[in-house]
């Protein structure tokens, strides 16, 4: 299986975000995901759609929009109006995830869905059917530079499981402490898009592309 990089700009410099995702996107990046938090759902508060939409003339690749905020669903029409091509919601965010999906799949976009370490992925069953994307948090979600959790590898295997079964085209994403090492664990796990900030971010943005190849190649 091909792997995907995601660069996630959380790691990048807040002061250049344009030249940031221009550099990503030049250095072999796939997606580019852009961690939203709301100081509530997590203990960290980010950007907001009008960023979103401030980037996306910087970028042809997919901007794949990860939701750490709750409720999720009065904002979602405005990640979609920026230009959103993924918005991934959290199963944990609220009591109405399939609505959630069904509405940002009715703006045109594709939806993920993403469950936290201690969630049990059989949350994921009765979205199979219509999400076009899993992320397995493997940090707890609100910042960047944490330590992987070698606790999600059983899940990843597991959800990787249930995609085979289902039989449908759905991205196995996973996000928090992917470097070069882990990297090479969640790919053998199942997963096929690498979310990494700080392996990536490091260094001048002539490293960047260095940085993305040894995880696509883990
Ligand atoms: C964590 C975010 C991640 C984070 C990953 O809440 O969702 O995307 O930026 O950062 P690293 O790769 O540094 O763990
Ligand atoms: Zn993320």
């Amino acid at each position: 299986m091909t792997l995907k990089i995601a660069p996630s700009i959380l790691s990048a410099d807040f002061a250049r975000l344009g030249e940031e995702v221009r550099a990503i996107s030049t250095a072999g990046a796939d997606y580019v995901h852009v961690d939203v938090m709301d100081g509530h759902f997590v203990p960290n508060l980010t950007i907001g759609p009008a960023v979103v939409a401030a980037l996306r003339p910087h970028t042809p690749l997919p901007l794949d929009v990860h939701l750490m905020i709750a409720p999720c669903d009065p904002l979602i029409p405005e990640f979609a109006k920026a230009g959103a091509d993924i918005i991934t919601i959290h199963a944990e965010a609220g009591p109405h995830a399939d609505r959630s999906v069904q509405l940002i799949k009715t703006l045109g976009k594709k939806a993920g869905i993403s469950i936290c370490p201690a969630t049990h992925e059989s949350a994921l069953d009765y979205v199979l059917d219509t999400v076009d994307l899993i992320l397995v948090m493997t940090v707890n979600p609100g910042f960047g530079g944490q330590a992987f959790l070698p606790s999600q590898l059983r899940k990843i295997e597991a959800i990787r499981a249930k995609i085979a079964t289902s039989g449908r085209k759905i991205d196995l994403e996973v996000d928090g402490g992917i470097n070069p090492t882990t990297a090479a664990d969640v790919k053998r796990a199942g997963a096929n898009v690498l979310v990494a900030g700080s392996a990536v971010f490091q260094g001048e943005a002539r490293d960047y592309a260095r940085h993305i190849t040894a995880l696509r190649n883990a």
